[in-house]
């Protein structure tokens, strides 16, 4: 299971069990917090519609162009067939647990969580390190990070988010794939691998975007009323 729901949700079991106590009691399943929960993974669709402009420093170009948009078709490839082939695995990479927990987002979420379609060639999509994105995606919440952490916005700035699959039960870890400052080798280095997937906000924009973008469209709009 990838780490974004492990990590995040394992807290949450002991709601599930009053929200079962609830339903059993009642009768209704409305209102219970397993209800209030649907859908909240929403995909990567939803977060173009602000993280794709150029104002905010366009993070899904960046993802795009980024190994983990891959993971999922990777598991198609030459190198994943002969890797299956090699492990016994029973049905193809691209359809087996074993390879999905890491190559794909939400993978053994219950689906009733998930909106269709997520998006499997999305690969390792936003919300698998960002978090389910429903609640917290509105601009409003998105702009008050204390606001948006309590609607379910992951702290992606964590080595053991990146270790739940960058480690030795990957079938191609290779310990030496990355060099430390010190010259020695190592399997994963955060701050290396975190720099090769950047996708900042611009430094002048963090913590302003709503006003600068209320400030361009107010120009714009003077702009047309002037021709
Ligand atoms: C859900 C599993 C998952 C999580 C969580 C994850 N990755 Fe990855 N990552 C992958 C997979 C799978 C690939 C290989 C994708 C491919 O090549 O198809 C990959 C590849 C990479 C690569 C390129 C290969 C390499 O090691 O140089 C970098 C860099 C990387 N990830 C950085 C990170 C960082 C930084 C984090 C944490 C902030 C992170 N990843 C979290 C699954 C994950
Ligand atoms: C524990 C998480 C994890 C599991 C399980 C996993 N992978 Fe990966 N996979 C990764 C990560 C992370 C990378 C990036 C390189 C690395 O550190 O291994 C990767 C990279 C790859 C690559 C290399 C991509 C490239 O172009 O360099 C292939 C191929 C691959 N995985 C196939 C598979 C197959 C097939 C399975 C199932 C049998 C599988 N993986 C299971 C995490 C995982
Ligand atoms: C493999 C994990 C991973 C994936 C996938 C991922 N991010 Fe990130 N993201 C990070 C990390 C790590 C940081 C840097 C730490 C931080 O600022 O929280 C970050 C930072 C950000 C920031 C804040 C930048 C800043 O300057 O403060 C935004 C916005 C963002 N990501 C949006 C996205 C969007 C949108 C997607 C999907 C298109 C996405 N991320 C996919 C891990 C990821
Ligand atoms: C309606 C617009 C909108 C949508 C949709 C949206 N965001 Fe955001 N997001 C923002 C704004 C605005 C900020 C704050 C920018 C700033 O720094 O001024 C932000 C900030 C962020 C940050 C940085 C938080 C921080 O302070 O470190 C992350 C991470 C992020 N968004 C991820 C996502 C993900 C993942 C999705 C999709 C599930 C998404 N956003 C959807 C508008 C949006």
């Amino acid at each position: 299971m990838p780490p974004g729901s492990r990590v995040r949700h394992a807290g949450r079991l002991g709601a599930i069990g009053i929200g079962i106590g609830i339903v059993i009691g009642s009768g209704l399943l409305v209102g219970s917090p397993a209800a209030a929960r649907d859908r909240d993974w929403v995909g990567v669709e939803k977060c173009r519609t602000c993280h794709e402009k150029q104002l905010m420093g366009d993070q899904v170009a960046a993802w795009r162009s980024g190994p983990h948009r891959h993971a999922y078709a990777t598991l198609k490839s030459p190198a994943s067939l002969a890797i299956a082939a090699e492990q016994g695995l029973d049905r193809p990479p691209a359809e087996s647990d074993a390879c999905l927990g890491c190559h794909l987002s939400a993978h053994g979420v219950p689906p009733v969580r998930v909106a269709h379609p997520l998006g499997r060639e999305d690969g390792v999509q936003c919300e698998t390190c960002h978090g389910p994105g429903r609640d917290y995606r509105k601009k409003k919440i998105m702009s008050d990070r204390k606001l948006a952490t309590r609607k379910g916005l992951r702290d992606a700035d964590d080595e053991a988010l990146c270790i739940g699959c960058h480690n030795a039960s990957s079938p191609t870890f290779d310990p030496n794939r990355y060099q430390l400052p010190d010259g020695s080798r190592a399997g994963f280095d955060f701050a290396t691998a975190k720099e090769r997937i950047a996708h900042p906000i611009p430094a002048d924009v963090k913590g302003r975007f709503v006003e600068l973008e209320d400030a361009q469209e107010a120009a714009e709009e003077a702009a047309e009323a002037d021709r």
